[in-house]
């Protein structure tokens, strides 16, 4: 099939983020200027560079109430955010951490998380979470939308704290079997780490060489 965004796709249901799958999972904490802790999922997650490490999460819509995300709010407003890796065993907090409470509702304690101070930053990290990093905001971007009901606002931080849990370390490597990162599908889908395969990296030759 082929079908122009714009247009519909036909489909019982939109078919648009199952094309994009996985999706890494960034349990993102932060806390606003009343100092109040947030705690939230976004499949719109990744790490876009390593030097120095940088992450965006981007947040799609706006609350029932009409108000914009807290998330991206806070992590404007304070220039601090935190990502928690999303695992197997937390997937039912990870789940209900999306709900739309209220911005005075720390979502962390609600679930039943229990929080780990960071030591850069101010938001809490998600202790039960085997790794973290804790972030500065570099850039809030309002990106261009034809649905203005629908805003996309992508945040980008730099990592300038990580900690991994020594448990899910194996020789020195991050072991996703201990880890259990899960991921967003489409529709409803999660997913867990499948089999792996390793390829040997290919670096193109330079003309000159
Ligand atoms: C697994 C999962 C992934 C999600 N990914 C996103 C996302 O990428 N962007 C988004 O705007 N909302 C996403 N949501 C919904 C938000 O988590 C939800 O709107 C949340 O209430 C936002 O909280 P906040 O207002 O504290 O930022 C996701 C929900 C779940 C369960």
């Amino acid at each position: 099939m082929f079908f122009e965004p714009d247009e519909g796709h036909g489909l019982a249901h939109n078919p648009i983020a199952a094309c994009v799958s996985p999706r890494p999972i960034g349990w993102i904490s932060t806390i606003n200027r009343q100092g109040c802790h947030n705690l939230a999922p976004f499949s719109y997650f990744n790490l876009v560079h390593n030097f120095p490490p940088t992450v965006m999460f981007s947040c799609n819509g706006l609350k029932p109430d009409g108000s914009p995300k807290d998330s991206w709010v806070n992590a404007r407003d304070t220039g601090e955010f935190v990502y928690n890796a999303a695992t197997f065993p937390l997937r039912e907090a990870v789940n209900l951490s999306s709900t739309a409470w209220a911005s005075e509702v720390d979502e962390m304690t609600k679930v039943g998380l229990e929080p780990a101070a960071s030591k850069l930053v101010l938001p809490n990290r998600v202790a039960a979470s085997p790794i973290q990093f804790e972030c500065k905001t570099i850039q809030v971007l309002h990106l261009p939308t034809n649905r203005p009901e629908n805003p996309n606002t992508v945040v980008f931080g730099e990592v300038v704290g990580v900690h991994i849990d020594d448990a899910c370390l194996t020789d020195g490597l991050v072991d996703y079997d201990k880890v259990q990162h899960i991921s967003r599908l489409g529709y409803l889908d999660f997913a867990t780490i499948g089999p792996r395969f390793e390829l040997p990296r290919v670096f193109a030759k330079r003309e000159q060489d």
